[in-house]
């Protein structure tokens, strides 16, 4: 087989609803695919969904239907945004993959055989919502206090993680076999891995929940959900996969390699041509799991580990954190209608360097694609396109030479080696910038060299016949060395251009090597008037996401609502629940701060509980509080005051003198309960 490329996305969590995050991880992949197979690499590009766990098997109690058919309803979500994005994934596994499940169980009865696992009864305070155990005492006592950990003892199957400990920082240090990019983040892990490594619990009893992969050799206990979930990267593969069985993963759209076929190569280490990964994308707060818990794990499996693991960074949105309370949530599938997927693909790769965290403000959206590919690239597009199309409709192949044009066409090549270079590195944005740089030169000649006004005075001046012939023909070049470098990117607005430039041959079967990209524009068809590729997008309409997605949500409600009169849809939107106080206790230096503990009755068996900071010591003892019922806003966005998170906010009115008395009830309602 040629060259092959491994990139994987994580597996995102099936319960979640596809935002900017995961779109921009799998656009990210998407991109490097296409720039693999572009330069004649067979690629496999893997994405999928995490199926299993505690909070999926709570999803569909809530909906009354099984696990399984819930994660079967809403993974759909995740297919349907990958095509709307264009993304050309090989593969999409789902961690309920019967096949899946069965190289699960084989790589634990692997590792049970080679002595990995022991079993150890562990007493520890565990984290429902993120599933797992909290160990660090800080935490405990800060999750305490949300009522977010309770106390378990149980019996754990462990793997000996701590034994591989020295062999992981050797090869995090030489980087031969596995590098962790940014610098930032592999300093970050051989940091972690200063203190000593413990040993990783990897099941969980199946009394407290058993929707997972069951233990080969205890049917008591299932596979905690990150061992499972790491394990797809190999499984989709066909790792350990008995000759003549279907890993049952689901191939892609667009390219479509088969994973079966892939899969028969063999049952054990040799189960590549695509392993190891060439990378592993990631966010930055899986980079433990992937960098210690994966590799360790490949090491006792007695596989070599992924060549790469880079941890990008997390998008802001208007400078805050995206968060279903605060209703900034960005939906890609919203942004791709409005901007078009290709335009998105391209800001999100552009705007912030992939290592650090980045701001996604409609503003810097709206510049970014104003300045960069409305006003520079497709207005230089357009003009071309027109000129030549007005001009005999072909590109000169050997113009007369022109000083300019040949300093433009050395600082194509040099941006050309670039390109490749900083793709390769997944600097996205300094690819970019190198296409932009060399388009802005090109804008530039034409801006001084006027070829419009050449093209007027050509019947009559051969000179000027010949300048412009001159400045097509490298505008031209850059022009279609752009989009096929771009295609990657946005691969629909770069076949227009392709198209209009009077290239005839799919742009999507082109290959080539990285050193030669320079394309020459003449040879093509004829050229003809281009449709706008990137409309100006207007800058004083732009609207911040935040407003945008209430704007959405309040949709339905019509008519323009008289001043101070509010749809009852707004009057839904606020969540009032019945809650008891459970502890109070003044916040220091406050002397009207009260933190209060709030129940909320039980949902799946689980205590629910919220911290609230009330503005009623004036009114109330502590102690007074505790066991009242109360009204409490149970959706509002959580805030810090005098450094406590306050999780909702209690209702109460003024009395008499001007002090706060909370509302309750004349008899006691349900806890939990909403008030209506
Ligand atoms: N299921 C696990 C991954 C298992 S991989 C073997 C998981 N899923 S997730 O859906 O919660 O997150 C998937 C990815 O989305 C993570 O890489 C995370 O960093 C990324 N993002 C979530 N929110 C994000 C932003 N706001 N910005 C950028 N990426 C972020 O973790």
């Amino acid at each position: 087989m040629s060259r092959t490329f491994y990139v994987t996305t994580p597996i995102y969590y099936v319960n979640d609803v596809p935002h900017l995050g995961h779109a921009y991880t799998t656009v990210a992949g998407d991109v490097l695919a296409r720039f693999k197979r572009q330069r004649g690499y067979e690629v496999f590009f893997l994405t999928g969904t995490d199926e299993h766990g505690q909070k999926v098997a709570q999803a569909a109690g809530k909906k009354g239907i099984s696990p399984q058919a819930h994660a079967d309803a809403v993974h759909q979500r995740f297919k349907d945004a990958w095509q709307r994005l264009d993304i050309t994934n090989d593969a999409f596994i789902r961690t309920t993959d019967e096949g899946h499940a069965r190289v699960v169980q084989a790589a634990l009865s692997r590792l049970w055989d080679k002595g990995h696992i022991y079993q150890k009864e562990y007493t520890g305070w565990y984290n429902v919502s993120d599933e797992v155990f909290v160990t660090d005492p800080e935490d405990i006592k800060r999750l305490q206090a949300e009522g977010k950990v309770e106390e378990v003892t149980e019996l754990n199957y462990f793997f000996r993680m701590s034994a591989f400990q020295d062999r992981l920082i050797s090869e995090i240090r030489s980087g031969e076999n596995l590098v962790i990019q940014p610098e930032s983040r592999r300093n970050e892990v051989l940091g972690f891995l200063k203190k000593p490594l413990g040993d990783l619990s990897i099941s969980r009893p199946k009394t407290r929940f058993d929707w997972g992969v069951e233990l080969p050799f205890d049917r008591d206990h299932i596979c905690y959900v990150w061992v499972d979930a790491l394990i797809n990267y190999c499984s989709a593969l066909g790792y350990l996969r008995r000759p003549g069985t279907e890993t049952g993963t689901e191939t892609g759209t667009e390219t479509g390699t088969d994973a079966g076929a892939v899969a028969s190569a063999e049952l054990d280490n040799g189960f590549a041509p695509f392993w190891p990964a060439d990378v592993h994308l990631i966010g930055k707060d899986i980079l433990t799991t992937h960098s210690v818990y994966w590799t360790t794990l490949l090491m006792a499996l007695d596989v070599p580990l992924p060549k790469r693991i880079f941890g990008h960074g997390w998008w802001l949105v208007d400078g805050q954190k995206m968060s279903k309370s605060i209703g900034n949530v960005v939906d890609p599938n919203k942004l791709a209608d409005e901007f078009g997927a290709d335009a998105l693909r391209y800001f999100m790769l552009r705007e912030v360097p992939f290592g650090v965290d980045g701001d996604f403000a409609a503003q810097a959206l709206v510049l970014r694609l104003n300045a960069e590919l409305a006003n520079g690239l497709g207005n230089m597009a357009s003009r071309v396109c027109n000129l030549v199309g007005r001009s005999g409709g072909h590109f000169i192949a050997d113009p007369a030479p022109l000083a300019e044009a040949d300093t433009l066409a050395q600082a194509l090549a040099d941006a050309v080696i670039r390109f490749d270079e900083e793709m390769n590195q997944l600097r996205f944005h300094q690819a970019l910038a190198a296409v932009v740089g060399v388009v802005d030169q090109t804008n530039q000649l034409i801006q001084n060299t006027e070829p419009w006004a050449l093209l007027k005075r050509a019947a009559e001046d051969p000179q000027a016949q010949a300048t412009f012939d001159a400045v097509m023909a490298i505008a031209g070049t850059v022009l279609k060395t752009a989009a096929a470098l771009l295609y990657p990117v946005m691969p629909n607005k770069m076949a227009e251009l392709w198209h209009g430039l009077g290239q005839e041959s799919p742009l999507a079967e082109l290959t080539f090597d990285g050193a030669s990209t320079v394309l020459p524009a003449s040879g093509g068809g004829k050229v003809g008037k281009l449709k706008v590729l990137f409309p100006r997008l207007d800058t004083k309409a732009v609207k911040s996401f935040a407003e945008r997605a209430r704007e959405i949500e309040n949709r339905g409600v019509t008519g323009t609502p008289e001043e101070g009169i509010i749809k009852i849809d707004d009057f839904q939107g606020v969540e009032l629940r019945v809650g008891e106080v459970i502890t109070a206790e003044k916040v220091p230096k406050s002397k009207k701060l009260l933190l209060v503990q709030v129940g909320f009755g039980e949902e799946q068996g689980l205590p629910v509980r919220r911290q609230i900071v009330a503005g009623i010591g004036h009114a109330y003892a502590p102690e007074d509080l505790v066991g009242m019922q109360v009204v409490a806003v149970f959706n509002l966005a959580p805030a810090k005051l005098m450094g406590q998170e306050s999780q909702g906010m209690l209702l109460a009115a003024d009395d008499e003198n001007g002090k706060p008395r909370l509302v309750t009830f004349a008899a006691p309602a349900r806890p939990g309960a909403r008030v209506s």
